[in-house]
């Protein structure tokens, strides 16, 4: 089969690692892809937005199974176009898409079928929100929800924070129509639940932990993730199967109620808190860097896998029973500004999965060439000793404008 897989970070690198590990895969290609990815994928030049150019690409190559990556392409609906012309796709619909780009959505969904979430009120009048928040208590959480995407989520500790946060949401004209969900702060242990979802049909995957402040002990701004593992000692066999038949199965069976089965994967960002388990929020696509420690893990046919879900039909996985360990290589002043084109070395002593997120090659050399760079990746018996091999592995690589943070995984040893 010929497989095409859109984006370019180092969940797409895992993703197209996992595909090249099946029989089936015959040439895969990746678009755009990235100087790690293309050790094993042709690269083509076209982003993950450019659905026509994509659909012409698919079309003119005979491609027999696409997976997305990246929920930029989703949100635009490569999965509607494709399927229109009849091409096999691995995502969700425009339409179920909005789990994840629409809060407001997500949240009306999850108040709709009784699924466990923070209380939440939506406004687009700064007034009200204002006059909203100053009944509740602090700290509150802010979430944009609207086309002005990046302006993200603030979680205001003092009435002025809160102030400034909906000034700039609502108050902001350049942004059109601003739209602000409000929600109770939470507090426990915040995990990620992956399933691959046809309609009502579900599988989970190994559940995950992902980093997302810059430095050790979350201290700093919030990121793309700085790392993250495989075996959360403090969800439970009972927390696990609470999550599947509460959230994750509920809100598959939900998008099938409203007519928006989803079909892909399903991200639940969830949190353990002393209430239960409760939704931070969803995703429509593999999490990032979740799918770097995830997706080492599949011992099942990865290509069956996406094809049976691009089928509707039941996906059906088996795991490997290690842990597994990543560590992000940033570059310092990630994610702020920073300079690129550093002379990457010592990749080839690393025994264990490095993918690539932001590199190039220039004059035959591997440099540095995004904030986040590479994560690699340590598998092990135990998540102690894949910490122990990940930071082995970590000081092997040689970059003079690189730093990572030095406690991934270390939550779960508390
Ligand atoms: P999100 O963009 O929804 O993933 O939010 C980013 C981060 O903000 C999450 O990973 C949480 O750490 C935090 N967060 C979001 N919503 C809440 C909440 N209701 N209570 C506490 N923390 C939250
Ligand atoms: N790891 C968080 C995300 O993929 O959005």
């Amino acid at each position: 089969m010929k497989i095409l897989v859109i984006g370019s970070g180092g969940r797409e690198h895992a993703i197209v690692e996992a595909i090249a590990r099946s029989p089936k895969a015959e040439k895969i290609y990746a678009a755009p892809g990235n100087a790690g990815i293309a050790q094993l994928a042709e690269c083509v030049a076209i982003k993950d937005t450019e659905v026509d150019k994509l659909l012409d690409f698919a079309q003119t190559n005979a491609i027999d199974l696409t997976v997305v990556g990246p929920e930029a392409a989703l949100a635009v609906g490569v999965v509607d176009r494709f399927r229109e012309a009849g091409l096999k796709i691995f995502g969700p619909t425009q339409a179920a898409t909005e789990i994840e780009s629409s809060k407001d959505f997500a949240k009306r969904l999850m108040k709709k079928y009784d699924v466990p979430t923070a209380d939440y009120a939506t406004f687009t009048d700064y007034e009200e929100a204002m006059a909203y928040v100053r009944r509740g208590t602090l700290p509150t959480v802010l979430k944009y929800d609207g086309l002005a995407a990046g302006k993200g989520v603030v979680i205001a500790t003092t009435m002025e924070e809160a102030e400034a946060a909906l000034r700039d949401m609502l108050l902001d004209t350049k942004y059109g129509d601003g739209r602000v969900v409000i929600e109770e702060f939470l507090t426990g242990e915040e995990f990620s639940l992956m399933c691959f979802v046809a309609g009502s049909k579900i599988c989970p995957m190994p559940v995950a932990q992902d980093h997302k402040r810059a430095y050790d002990n979350d201290e700093g701004p919030n990121t793309g993730g700085m790392g993250a593992y495989t075996e959360l000692p403090f969800v439970t066999v009972e927390d696990h199967a609470y999550a599947m038949e509460k959230i994750m199965q509920r809100v598959a069976d939900a998008l099938v109620e409203e007519g928006r089965p989803f079909t892909g994967v399903l991200y639940g960002g969830l949190m353990k808190t002393p209430q239960g388990i409760k939704v931070i929020e969803f995703n429509a696509r593999f999490g990032d860097p979740e799918t770097e420690v995830v997706l080492p893990r599949l011992k099942s046919d990865a290509v069956d896998l996406f094809m049976a879900v691009a089928s509707d039909e039941q996906p059906e996985a088996e795991w490997s029973d290690e842990a597994t360990l990543g560590i992000v290589l940033a570059s310092k002043g990630y994610p702020g500004g920073y300079d690129k084109g550093y002379v990457i070395g010592g990749t080839e002593r690393v025994e264990s999965k490095i993918y690539h997120m932001g590199t190039a090659m220039k004059d035959g050399a591997l440099v540095t060439a995004g904030g986040r760079v590479m994560i690699v990746v340590a598998a092990a018996a135990t998540l102690k000793e894949a910490q122990t091999k990940a930071r082995e592995e970590i000081a092997k690589i040689e970059c003079e404008n690189l730093f990572h943070r030095t406690d991934i995984g270390n939550k779960a040893f508390k």
